[in-house]
Formats: structure tokens, sequence, C-alpha cells
């Protein structure tokens, strides 16, 4: 259900927190790398040059975002289609990145336990996940969702951002970093916040729903417009954590 174009027309505002990712990744030479969750591999492509990795490996499930990828990969640069749930290793990562993926993914205390097992001696873990359920553009399709078509809303993995701390701690990363952080958005229009959520949470409920979709769409859209303001430019605030750690 991804699909790239959908999911790039908010590329430049998605960029940032990739970037503030990125930034808290100690440089070290030759580097072998992970990216979980890869998407188009756009972004795989400046962590791999950033860091000047000698390897890099972008994993990610999705067919229509994976297609994508024959424009950014070479010899040393290599995506695979797989689960982020069932990734291992033949041998250990330096680093563990994942860019606004593992939201998607359950039992976070088992996942980061099994990424600390793939690391290196001195390895880095760094994930950013968007963490932005209860804002309107969130909860209405929560709620759409629960009392209009009588499904789940999209399950919501976190942890909270001191639990992800202890965690690290308990795992024995010697140190770390956990923020939340909120990145303000200016959009043409509250309609942008629609486009913008159908690129990424509403897939869920477009998998889910299959030919009913486009009813749960416009339920969403007309409850959600009276709940936005309709000043232009619409101010749209995007929370999401950062975290980063290393043995
Ligand atoms: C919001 S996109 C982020 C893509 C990329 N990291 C970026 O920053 O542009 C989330 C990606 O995670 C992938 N994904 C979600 N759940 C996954 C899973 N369980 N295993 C592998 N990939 C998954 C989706 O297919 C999608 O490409």
């Amino acid at each position: 259900m991804w699909n790239p174009d959908q999911y790039d027309r908010f590329k430049d505002e998605r960029r940032q927190p990739f970037r503030d990712l990125l930034a808290l990744v100690e440089l070290r030479p030759k580097m072998r790398v992970a990216d979980l969750g890869c998407g188009t591999g756009e972004m795989t492509r400046e962590l791999h040059d950033h860091l000047k990795a000698a390897e890099t490996l972008g994993v990610d499930n999705s067919e229509t975002m994976l297609l994508k990828t024959s424009a950014f990969g070479d010899e040393m640069l290599r995506f695979e289609r797989g689960e982020i749930e069932a990734f291992v290793a033949s041998r250990p990562f330096d680093l563990i990145f994942s860019n606004a993926a593992l939201h998607w993914v359950p039992d976070h205390r088992g996942l980061f336990t099994r990424f600390a097992g793939l690391l290196t001696p001195h390895g880095q873990l760094a994930v950013q996940m968007p963490a932005n359920d209860d804002h309107p553009s969130h909860a209405t399709a929560a709620e759409v969702a629960r009392e209009s078509f009588g499904i789940a809303p999209r399950a919501d993995h976190l942890l909270a951002p001191e639990s992800y701390a202890s965690l690290l701690h308990h795992l024995g990363f010697k140190r770390q970093h956990v923020r939340v952080q909120v990145y303000a958005h200016e959009l043409e229009s509250r309609d942008s916040v629609v486009e913008w959520v159908r690129g990424t949470l509403l897939t869920d409920y477009q998998q889910r729903l299959g030919s009913r979709f486009e009813e749960f769409l416009e339920a969403y859209r007309t409850k959600l417009m009276a709940r936005l303001s309709d000043a232009t430019p619409f101010f749209y605030t995007y929370k999401r954590i950062l975290i980063w750690a290393s043995f």
C-alpha cells in the first residue's frame, strides 16, 4: 500500500528529522551499516555517502518502495526485501539505523534487544519514529476507524521516551541520547494534512479496509476539516522521538 510518489510529496519536511538523526551518529571509518525500513533508498544513499560507509544494506518489505531503490544502489549500497521483525545478520553491524519505520513494528523491547545483539562491540543504534498519535490528524483516523468502520485504530507500538532510555541502559549501551522533538511545518492549508497522512498513517487503514477505504477517507476528511483551523498557511506540529546509543 506504500506509494512512493504520495510519500515524497512532503520530502523536504521529512528530510529534516532524518538529518537530525544522522547528526547524532558518530563518524567512524569503514562502517558496516544497516538501514531498516529504508523506503525508496534516497535517504539510505545520503546516509551511506555522509558516513563514507564501507558497506550499507537497506531493508524494506514494500515492493513499491524498493522499486525506486535501483536509482540509488551500487556495489557497496545494496537493498533487500525483508521484514524488520525477522532481520538477522551473518556479520555484526557498526550501525543499525532506522528512520520513520520502527513505529510500524511491534514489541520494541524484543526488537531493541535483538538489534543490540547484532552490533559490533562499539556499535551504534540510531532510530527516529513519529510520535504524533495525539494530534487530531491521527486521533481522528483512529476515531473514524473505531466508531464508523468497527475496526481497531492503527496499533501504537511506541514506548515512553524514558522507557527507551532505561531499555538502552539495561542493554549495556554506555552512552545514549533520547529526545522528543516537535517539528513545525507550514503547510499550504489544512487540506495538505490529509495528503500528508495519506502517504503514511492512512496506508494502514487502506490495507485493512480495501474497497471501503475511499468511504473512510471521505468520513475522515469531513471530521478532520471541522477540527482544524482554516488559516493559511496551516501550522502542523509533528512530534518525533529520536534515539541514539553506543556501546
Ligand atoms: C515512512 S517510510 C520511511 C522510509 C525511509 N526510511 C525514509 O526515511 O524515507 C516507512 C518504511 O518502512 C517500511 N516498513 C514498515 N514496516 C516494515 C516492516 N515490518 N519491515 C520492513 N519494512 C517496513 C515501509 O515499507 C516504508 O518503506
